[in-house]
C-alpha cells in the first residue's frame, strides 16, 4: 500500500479549530483592535493582562475533539493583533511574559498528541503589533510597504516566530497559514525551510508555493480532483469568542456541511472560540457532543471517502467508498425513494444504524428503496447504504449547471 504523508489528511474529514487569545477577554472576536482602533496600551491593559487561561486544560479539548469524532486540532498560536501564544524571543508580547504567563503552545502541543491527534498550528503572517507591519487599523490589509527595509525586517521577525514553532514543540502536523501582507506571497523560502526540520508537515496555500492542500472559508468550495482541501466554518457567526453571538449552527447544520464536503473528499475544520479561562462555551461543547454522538453510528460513510462526482436530489446527500454508496437522509422521503443516480447494479440494501436489510427494486439506473423505515426521531440524519457491483458510476453524464453569475 502506498503512503504519503497527506494520508492521514485525505482520511480525516474533521477537525477542530481553536481561535483563543487575549481578544476572549474583549469578548467581540478576533478582530476586536482594529474594528475598535484600540490602541495598544488599552489593548494590553484591558485585555492582554486579564488574559488569565486559568482553566487552560487542552487536554479537555481534545479529548472533546475525540469525542465529536475529529481528528486534528488547530490552535491559534499568533493572530493578526500579534500575541504570541508561545514562549518567543522575538517578541515581549507573548503568554509567558504578560496575561496567562505560561507557554500555552506547549501545553497544547504536548496534549493534543498525548491524546493521539494530530497538531495543527495556526499563524497569521500579518502582524498589527510589530513596527513594520505597513498599517494596523487599514481598512482590510495593508497594500503595499512602506519601503523595502522595513519589508526586510518584518520578513526577518515573522521567519524567525516560524522557525521557533517549528523547531521548539516535536513534531508539527499541520500548519495554518493566515492573514495577509502585502501582495506578492513570498513565502516559498521559509516554506522550503520547513520541509527540512518538518518533513511530515502539511501547509495551507494562505502564504503561496509550496504548499500541500488548499482551504476555503466560509463556505465549501471543493478543490479540483487530486488536490487535498479543507473548508473552515464557524460554529456561530465568529471565530475568537464573542459573548453577543448566539447564532450557532445546529448538529444538523454541521453534519450537513460535513456529509457535503465527505462526498467530495474534503475535511471540514469546525471553530471553536474559548472563553478568556480557556473553557469552550457550553453551548459549542452541547452541539459537538451531539454531532461526535451521531458520527460513532454513521461515521462509516464519511471516514475515508473518495470523492464523488454523484449530483443532488432533495432527500439525501451521497458519499462513496469502495463499492459502496451511502445515503443520508436529511429529509424523510416518507416511505419510499427513487434514486436514479448510478449506473450500477445494487447488490444488497441495509440501514446503516442497525444492518437490517431494505427491499429494494432496480428498473434499469431507477433504484427503488421500499417500505422505509428511517428513525428521524432517533437520528438527524440516517443512512440506508447500498452495495454495489463495483465503484459508484453516475447514471448521468456531467454537463454544466446553468447558474446566473
Ligand atoms: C480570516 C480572518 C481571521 C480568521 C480566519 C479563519 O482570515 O481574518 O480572523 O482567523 O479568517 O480562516
Amino acid at each position: 500500500m502506498s503512503s504519503h504523508k497527506r494520508d492521514w489528511f485525505s482520511n480525516a474529514r474533521f477537525g477542530m479549530f481553536v481561535h483563543y487569545g487575549a481578544y476572549a477577554v474583549a469578548g467581540r472576536g478576533e478582530w476586536v483592535l482594529n474594528r475598535e482602533n484600540i490602541p495598544y496600551e488599552e489593548y494590553t491593559a484591558k485585555y492582554v493582562e486579564p488574559f488569565k487561561a486559568e482553566n487552560y486544560n487542552p487536554r479537555e479539548w481534545a479529548r472533546l475533539a475525540k469525542r465529536t469524532g475529529m481528528k486534528y486540532v488547530v490552535l491559534t498560536t499568533r493572530h493578526h493583533d500579534g500575541f504570541a501564544l508561545w514562549n518567543t524571543q522575538t517578541t515581549d508580547f507573548n503568554a509567558v511574559l504578560l496575561g496567562p504567563r505560561k507557554d500555552l503552545v506547549k501545553e497544547f502541543v504536548e496534549a493534543i498528541r498525548a491524546e493521539g491527534l494530530k497538531v495543527g498550528l495556526y499563524y497569521s503572517v500579518a502582524d498589527w503589533h510589530h513596527a513594520d507591519y505597513p498599517y494596523a487599523y487599514c481598512r482590510d490589509w495593508p497594500e503595499g510597504w512602506s519601503d523595502e527595509a522595513s519589508k526586510h525586517r518584518f520578513f526577518a521577525h515573522y521567519t524567525a516566530q516560524l522557525k521557533e514553532l517549528m523547531t521548539q514543540y516535536g513534531k508539527i502536523d499541520l500548519l495554518w497559514y493566515d492573514g495577509c501582507l502585502p501582495k506578492p506571497t513570498e513565502g516559498r523560502e521559509i516554506n522550503e525551510w520547513i520541509y527540512t526540520v518538518q518533513p511530515d508537515i502539511l501547509i495551507n496555500n494562505r502564504n503561496g508555493d509550496p504548499y500541500d492542500f488548499v482551504v476555503c472559508e466560509q463556505t465549501i468550495k471543493p478543490a479540483e480532483p487530486g488536490i487535498a482541501w479543507e473548508a473552515c466554518m464557524t460554529l456561530n457567526d465568529n471565530w475568537g469568542y464573542h459573548s453577543g453571538d448566539h447564532n450557532y449552527k445546529s448538529a444538523k447544520d454541521v453534519l450537513g456541511m460535513l456529509i457535503q464536503i465527505a462526498s467530495r473528499s474534503g475535511n471540514l475544520l469546525l471553530n471553536v472560540g474559548p472563553l478568556p479561562s480557556g473553557d469552550i462555551p457550553a453551548q459549542s461543547v452541547e452541539i459537538l457532543e451531539q454531532v461526535g454522538r451521531w458520527l460513532t453510528t454513521f461515521g462509516e460513510g464519511i471516514y475515508g471517502t473518495e470523492r464523488s462526482e454523484l449530483m443532488w436530489n432533495n432527500m439525501s446527500q451521497l458519499t462513496i467508498k469502495d463499492n459502496r454508496l451511502f445515503i443520508y437522509f436529511h429529509n424523510d422521503p416518507g416511505n419510499e425513494f427513487c434514486l436514479a443516480e448510478i449506473s450500477n447494479k445494487v447488490e444488497q440494501a441495509y440501514y446503516l444504524d442497525t444492518g437490517d436489510a431494505v427491499s429494494f427494486e432496480q428498473h434499469g439506473n431507477r433504484i427503488f428503496l421500499r417500505d422505509l423505515k428511517l428513525d428521524f426521531s432517533r437520528y438527524l440524519i440516517p443512512c440506508i447504504v447500498l452495495e454495489l457491483d463495483g465503484k459508484a458510476a453516475p447514471a448521468r453524464k456531467a454537463e454544466g449547471f446553468w447558474i446566473v453569475d
